[in-house]
């Protein structure tokens, strides 16, 4: 594995965005993985705190690790969305090098006050810290969606929390969502130029399912270095299920029922990897 800080230093000199995928079972990782080391990408592997009562983090982070051991590419595992300190432990106790902690839902001073107390315990563990300002919308590890009216980024806030928490990341609020957007995408380009040029720490998106490739090459090129995606591995890895299932009479065996998932989600991974230009960066 290899630290955030190394892989995002290289994309933000070269201008491409490290793919982020959050994963919740064995067919996503093994997709990512295969999608990730036949395009040469650097990769960040994610689990959500919001996903560890649904998965074991135990099993996904011992998963992860073993299959990073055989890998050829620069691997991040990265715990994403702790709200509290007591989860961003739980992320470093399985074995995260990466922690994104979000006090998006707290008033300015607090999320200051949360993001630098674990940025002093996570630097104690040489873990890397993304934290967040403004509010990017829809509900994190949810496809519901929402509108992309939100609480976005304030550019000089960003250059002062960035520089007085010392994180590594920042997550930027600018009209992206969590999950499948009921309205079209609202991007503000220009708040996200404005905080690119008051601060150099990398930038990163989240909410990146269901962007078109031209928002995408705007917001690489305005210097987003970080993209996070579920909810298009999460509905291509649940179709694939439903059309096996759907696909065969019963007595029907697991085994058959998750037959090609992993490919599909090598199919995803794989276009995302090509458009955020990660592609043979490792
Ligand atoms: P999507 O589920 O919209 O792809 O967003 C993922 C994300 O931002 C995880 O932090």
């Amino acid at each position: 594995m290899v630290s955030l800080k190394e892989v995002l230093r290289d994309a933000q000199k070269l201008h491409y965005a490290v793919p982020s995928f959050n994963v919740v079972t064995l067919e996503m990782i093994e997709g990512v993985f295969r999608a990730a080391e036949n395009l040469s990408s650097p990769v960040i592997i994610g689990l959500a705190a919001r996903h560890v009562g649904q998965v074991d983090p135990w099993l996904i982070a011992g998963a992860v690790e073993k299959r990073a051991t055989r890998s050829i590419v620069p691997i991040v595992f990265h715990f994403d969305h702790a709200e509290s300190i007591e989860s961003v432990r739980l992320g470093v106790d399985i074995g995260c090098n990466s922690v994104m902690i979000d006090g998006s839902k707290l008033s300015l001073d607090k999320n200051f006050e949360l993001t630098k107390a674990v940025v002093t315990f996570a630097k104690s563990k040489d873990v890397a810290v993304e934290a967040e300002l403004g509010a990017v919308g829809g509900v994190e590890g949810e496809i519901e969606g929402g509108e992309s009216q939100q609480d976005y980024t304030d550019p000089g806030e960003a250059s002062k929390f960035a520089n007085e928490t010392g994180i590594d990341a920042l997550a930027v609020a600018i009209g992206t969502v969590h999950g499948l957007y009921r309205s079209a995408p609202n991007l503000q380009f220009e708040i996200l130029k404005a905080i690119e040029q008051r601060t150099d720490v990398p930038l990163v998106l989240h909410g990146g399912s269901g962007l078109s490739q031209n928002e995408f090459a705007r917001l690489i090129d305005l210097g987003i270095t970080k993209i996070n995606v579920f909810t298009e591995l999460a509905i291509r890895c649940g179709d694939r299920l439903r059309i096996n299932i759907i696909a065969r009479q019963p007595p029907m065996s697991i085994v058959d029922i998750l037959a090609g998932a992993s490919g599909d989600i090598e199919k995803v991974a794989s276009d995302f990897i090509t458009t955020f230009r990660s592609a043979g960066r490792a």
